[in-house]
């Protein structure tokens, strides 16, 4: 940060959310936040999702204060601690060094931030919001370089919001974790015919959060055991090569297998663990029935800790894919727009494709369609009126 004075320096960011194609579920070090397997992921379109921060450093205010989606939260949670900590130990080291813009460091911070996304639909939202506290802060303090490292200790996935495009999370083999970083793979321009629909399910039931829940596989799945060290290593080559090839077959393929891998753990741990509803399995059969009767694999699901389907195809088969979505889950009539973000084309449903795919139509099952792409990493707003903080450091009354 820039030269001190009693205005509380103010920096904004956003970051986006980000969807594995190939499972982290499970950790070798919990206070550290090291997996038993390295992940890849797509970067989503921050244009559709994504998380704003408002950092502002003061000498004047008396201790660090966080607020999110417009509500004080406790910022004593230890990995939010493990972030502060660990961006002031990089700045101080900068300093050190002999940068002299790394000031403030002793100094207090205010922290704002939220989703453009509802909190209800049940996407995760840890990944964009632990990226984007660490790179507003990094900006704040003047910290340059890889982050992944610090935005993993906020919370694993977080490590791959740290880029855009296709990320990889290498899981490491220090026990200081050092080498337990992101890096990406290709940027969001290598594909650009790729698209992503987030099918938000209607029916939430309270789910058992990621981070207790694959510490309950790690003690007691033998299934996740095999997976990480012995299904994860060849696909986490596969997929790399898939994506540089833009072969989505293959792509389709691996991510579809890997999603109903991390289930079967889930539900191979003891007590198990469910995350897909009806409806999710719904979308399976679909999926599979809709590539059946093509002969070929044009379209692919993904499944986080929750009942959410994340579709992956090409843009060509975007309106007709859309059509089917709407035919076998009939929207509300006077409820909101079912399709969101990028715009969807019309098309027409053939009574031989409906046949085909022959399954009963669960009304309002998804509540709506997200439609997006890959996206750019995390980014600095320079637009000073964006910021979350007014020029006090405390949170706009707009919020
Ligand atoms: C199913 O990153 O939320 O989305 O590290 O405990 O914060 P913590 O867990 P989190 O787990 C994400 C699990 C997942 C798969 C993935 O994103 O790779």
């Amino acid at each position: 940060m820039p030269e001190d004075n009693d205005n509380p320096y103010l920096v904004s960011c956003s970051a986006p959310v980000n969807i594995a194609v190939i499972k982290y579920w499970g950790k070798r070090d919990e206070d550290l936040i090291l997996p038993i397997n390295s992940s890849l992921s797509v970067t989503l379109h921050q244009d559709q999702l994504k998380t704003t921060t408002t950092v502002a450093v003061s000498r004047l205010f008396k201790e660090d204060r966080l607020w999110l989606n417009g509500k004080e939260e406790d910022i004593t949670h230890p990995r939010l601690q493990s972030c502060l900590r660990e961006i002031r130990r990089l700045a101080r080291k900068r300093r050190n060094d002999g940068n002299p813009d790394s000031a403030g460091l002793s100094h207090k911070v205010h922290i704002c931030s939220v989703n453009n996304f509802p909190t209800a639909a049940g996407l995760a939202s840890s990944a964009a919001g632990f990226a984007c506290l660490v790179y507003s802060l990094a900006q704040a303090f003047g910290v340059e370089g890889d982050l992944s490292g610090i935005a993993r200790q906020g919370s694993g996935s977080a490590c791959r919001s740290m880029y855009g495009g296709f990320v990889e999370w290498k899981m490491g083999s220090r026990e200081d974790g050092k080498d337990s970083v992101a890096q990406q793979v290709e940027p969001e321009s290598h594909w650009p015919e790729l698209r992503i629909l987030v099918l938000v399910a209607s029916a939430k039931r309270k789910p058992i959060g990621s981070t207790s829940g694959m510490q309950t596989s790690v003690q007691t799945s033998l299934l996740l055991k095999h997976r990480a060290e012995s299904v994860v290593p060849r696909r986490m080559d596969e997929m790399t090569e898939a994506i540089r090839r833009k072969d989505f077959p293959a792509f389709a393929e691996l991510t579809m297998k890997d999603s109903n891998q991390f289930h079967a753990s889930c539900l191979d741990t003891y007590p198990p663990i469910f995350y897909l509803s009806s409806v999710s399995q719904q979308v399976i059969h679909l999926v599979h029935r809709y590539n059946r009767h093509y002969g070929e694999t044009r379209v692919a699901y993904s499944f986080d800790a929750g009942p959410n389907a994340v579709i992956f195809t090409s843009q060509q088969h975007v309106p007709e894919f859309v059509q089917v979505v709407q035919h076998f889950f009939p929207p509300d009539a006077n409820g909101e727009d079912f399709i969101k973000g990028l715009p969807v084309t019309d098309a027409v449903l053939s009574e031989e494709l409906k046949q085909a795919v022959g399954l009963e139509p669960m009304p309002k099952g998804i509540n709506y369609i997200i439609s997006t792409k890959a996206g750019p990493g995390p980014r600095v707003i320079s637009d000073p009126s964006q910021h979350l903080l007014s020029s006090d450091g405390f949170p706009k009354k707009t919020l």
